[in-house]
């Protein structure tokens, strides 16, 4: 029977949000103001696009039902480990000293609610227990299965190595880095690839490529991954761009015309919208056609097709 999209997505958005909620600290101590800081931007949702491209990559390869059952405490970890760097990107892009944005998921932007500084300390929080939990459920897996613990971690270091490879200064903090640096300054073709392929393509590539290896993905594998996540993270971009023109902040939880008055230029401003709703499209579809490679008995029919679903719907994404 075919898979129902719309249901599927709906149903995994909610498991997806469950695991990410799950996964951060409680608010207790001293330092509880930026505990609430950290709750209070990541549990204002967002898609958690990221974390959904995880769990489903991983359920793309994996078919061996003892890493699944072993993995998925690692797994889950990292989901919230993604989406907590992820946040962190957005707390610290809203900053004054960055895009100045007060409003972030509906909700006033971190900085804006809690003050600069518990701002900038919840991102930071944010990106390091990250690592914290991660690393946790490792030590709890050592404690529980000594044995499978180490059989399994090579994948679980690499892993973690991706996370914050793609996340630092070769990932989304470098794009950032020349995001600012350049703003308000003409950009070449060049440039702007450059920025999108970093600051918003390193996390959809890190997303899908440590859920890939959790499930024990080949290199084959691995590239072809990281090529589809690298077209959709830079079409992603583009429609954000979109968005920031043609969209109102009610749908999108988030100021419009921020690019503008920031003086940023984008895809949008260089080429126009037109042109930028084009290559939303043709970078999406060349990104679902990758995903045709996965569409075999070797692979999780369900999770190909979800993934290709979830690819093209997001050509069209309102927010
Ligand atoms: C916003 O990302 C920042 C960009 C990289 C464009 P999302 O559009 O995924 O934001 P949330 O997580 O849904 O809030
Ligand atoms: C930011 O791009 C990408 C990040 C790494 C946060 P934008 O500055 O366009 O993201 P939004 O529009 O504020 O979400
Ligand atoms: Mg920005
Ligand atoms: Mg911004
Ligand atoms: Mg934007």
């Amino acid at each position: 029977m075919k898979m129902d999209f719309s249901l599927e997505l709906k149903n995994t958005a909610e498991l997806v949000d469950q695991i990410v909620k799950a996964q951060l600290p409680e608010i207790t101590g001293q330092q509880k103001t930026v505990l609430e800081a950290m709750q209070y931007s990541v549990n204002a949702g967002g898609k958690r696009l990221r974390p959904m491209l995880m769990l489903k990559s991983f359920s793309l390869i994996c078919s061996d039902a003892e890493r699944k059952e072993i993995m998925e405490p690692i797994l889950h970890a990292a989901m919230g480990a993604m989406e907590m760097i992820h946040t962190f990107s957005l707390c610290h892009d809203d900053l004054p000293c960055m895009d100045g944005d007060k409003y972030r998921r509906g909700q006033e932007s971190t900085w804006y609610h809690f003050g600069e500084d518990m701002g900038t300390l919840a991102g930071d929080a944010l990106s390091l227990y990250a690592f914290e939990a991660v690393s946790r459920a490792f030590l709890n897996l050592q404690n529980k299965a000594p044995e499978a613990a180490m059989r399994y971690a090579p994948d679980i270091i690499r892993a973690m190595y991706v996370l914050a490879e793609k996340s630092g200064v070769s990932g989304m903090l470098g794009g950032q880095v020349v995001d600012v640096e350049m703003t308000g300054k003409p950009l070449t073709e060049e440039q702007l690839g450059f920025i999108y392929r970093l600051k918003t393509g390193a996390l959809l590539e890190g997303s899908m490529l440590v859920g890939a290896i959790l499930a024990g993905a080949n290199a084959e594998e691995l590239k072809k991954l990281e090529e589809i996540a690298a077209r959709v993270g830079i079409a992603f971009q583009i429609q954000d761009d979109i968005l920031d023109e043609t969209s109102t902040q009610e749908v999108l939880g988030k100021p419009i015309h921020s690019d503008a008055e920031n003086n940023k230029t984008t895809y949008v401003s260089l080429h126009g919208l037109k042109d930028a709703e084009q290559e939303v499209e043709r970078l999406s579809q060349e990104a679902e056609e990758g995903f045709g490679w996965f569409c075999n008995e070797r692979y999780n029919a369900d999770a190909c097709a979800f993934l290709m679903e979830l690819t093209k719907s997001l050509i069209h994404r309102k927010k």
